[in-house]
């Protein structure tokens, strides 16, 4: 086989063959196939796209690239959650001790990572001594004894896809529905999950902007987990506004807390009950997503999920009792609040926006070497549709520096405030089987 015949074969418009796509994939990862071939490979993908069987055989050569997590040791099935970014995105650190707390095995491997904010396990690390060092056995035993445990990323996972997600981004060939897709779902299948449930966003924050391109997204994964054996259902959901009030990382435990207690906000509540039903009745904790549902609200009325929160953080070293004093989580020195100007009714926040204001008081990492501040961030007091009066606080700035300008000036390119009312946007749009 040549590469150049593949090539030429996509570049033509045909189908390609698993063994094609395999030889392309492999040869890539070792390095027999250069940059400069896949680059027109992938180019060739952009423009004649890849029906469901060549998407299948490409996520599936990407995890064989590298590491499979192995979780056959843990009973019952692992379902797993991805969100396609997001601001403020706090749903795993609820979702995980929530739908845990009802009898779903919760088996995460988390990363770092570069964003606004931290990841999920530099969120975790604001509680005093928890950490995700755990060996193999032990995480086995966690999951299986409690349902949850969180692991930091460790082997060499798709090591295609990072080889090639660093081509694409140089060679505008990022926005490819089949590239795309493949490359979320070959991480998630080589995590070890069984199943998973897919937070897709849309609107400005988002990747894909606009509903239609979130739907074939959404889709194609779907497809593609489905055609690899892994049972995947895709919500479609809101990201014109970030999600919740809180961005950062100690502030973001802090929600998690709130949320798991039934005393968080809103929106934020109704997605992880929204995206946890899904999950539930993948793991066959449920006979049907409203069994599910219930059985979540009743987790947090009945202080099951709270508890759920405590036993996973104690059981990784970390102090449980922030749970009920969050005075303990790191503390910014200094709060300052960003008013309103004029009277009216909040009709847009720019997530990109206040994702770049939370990262310039340092709560992301720039590089990835940064150190994050894991005290700072925002607040969001007022949401689209929220009524204002001139000096009403829109937000709460967390610093550990006194001179805010470029952040508050962030917050102001990120709210407009109109005279007219304003509908909210819906928070789920479509669930996709
Ligand atoms: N996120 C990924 O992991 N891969 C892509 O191709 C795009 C976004
Ligand atoms: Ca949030």
């Amino acid at each position: 086989m040549r590469m150049i015949d593949i090539i030429e074969k996509k570049r033509d418009g045909y189908e390609l063959t698993k063994e094609e796509i395999n030889f392309a994939i492999e040869g890539y990862t070792k390095g027999d196939v250069p940059d400069y071939q896949m680059s027109a490979f992938a180019m060739a993908i952009f423009f004649q796209d890849m029906t469901t069987e060549e998407r299948v055989h490409l996520t599936k050569a990407m995890v064989e690239s590298g590491d499979q997590v192995d979780l056959s040791d843990i009973a019952g099935i692992k379902v797993d959650k991805h969100s396609t970014g997001g601001v403020g995105d706090t749903t795993t650190l609820i979702l995980a001790p929530l739908v845990a707390s009802v009898g779903v095995p919760v088996a995460k491997m988390s990363g770092r990572g570069l964003g606004h904010t931290g990841g999920t396990v530099d969120k975790l690390e604001s509680i005093k001594g928890f950490h995700v060092e755990l060996d193999g056995e032990t995480f086995n035993e966690l999951v299986n004894k409690n349902k949850i445990a969180v692991v930091g990323q460790s082997g060499n996972l798709t090591p295609a896809d990072k080889k090639l997600y660093g081509l694409r981004d140089v060679t505008a060939t990022v926005d490819s529905i089949p590239l795309i897709a493949s490359s979320i779902m070959s991480k998630k299948i080589a995590s070890g999950a069984d199943a998973i449930v897919l937070d897709v966003k849309t609107g400005s924050g988002a990747f894909m902007k606009d509903l239609e391109g979130a739907k074939e997204l959404a889709h194609a994964m779907v497809q593609i987990g489905n055609g690899a054996g892994r049972e995947t259902i895709a919500v479609i959901s809101d990201m014109n506004q970030p999600l919740g009030f809180a961005v950062g990382n100690a502030l973001e435990v802090k929600e998690a807390i709130d949320t798991l207690r039934g005393e968080g906000p809103a929106d934020l509540e109704e997605l992880c009950l929204t995206l946890g039903s899904q999950m539930v009745y993948l793991g066959k904790q449920a006979e049907s997503i409203e069994e599910a549902r219930e059985k979540l609200i009743e987790a947090i009325k009945s202080g099951k999920a709270i508890e759920k929160f405590k036993t996973f953080l104690s059981a990784q070293g970390g102090d449980a009792s922030v749970v009920d004093e969050p005075s303990k989580l790191p503390t910014a020195s200094y709060t300052f609040e960003v008013v309103a100007k004029e009277d009216g009714m909040v009709s847009e926040i720019v997530a990109d926006e206040i994702g770049i204001a939370a990262s310039l008081l340092g709560a992301g990492r720039l590089t990835k070497d940064s150190e994050i501040d894991l005290a700072v961030g925002l607040v969001l007091n007022k949401k689209i549709g929220d009524q204002v009066r001139k000096g009403d606080s829109l937000v709460t700035i967390h610093s550990n520096r006194e001179d805010v300008k470029d952040v508050v000036e962030k917050i102001y390119q990120s709210y407009s405030i109109s005279a007219k009312k304003v509908e909210p946007h819906a928070l789920v749009y479509d669930v996709i089987y």
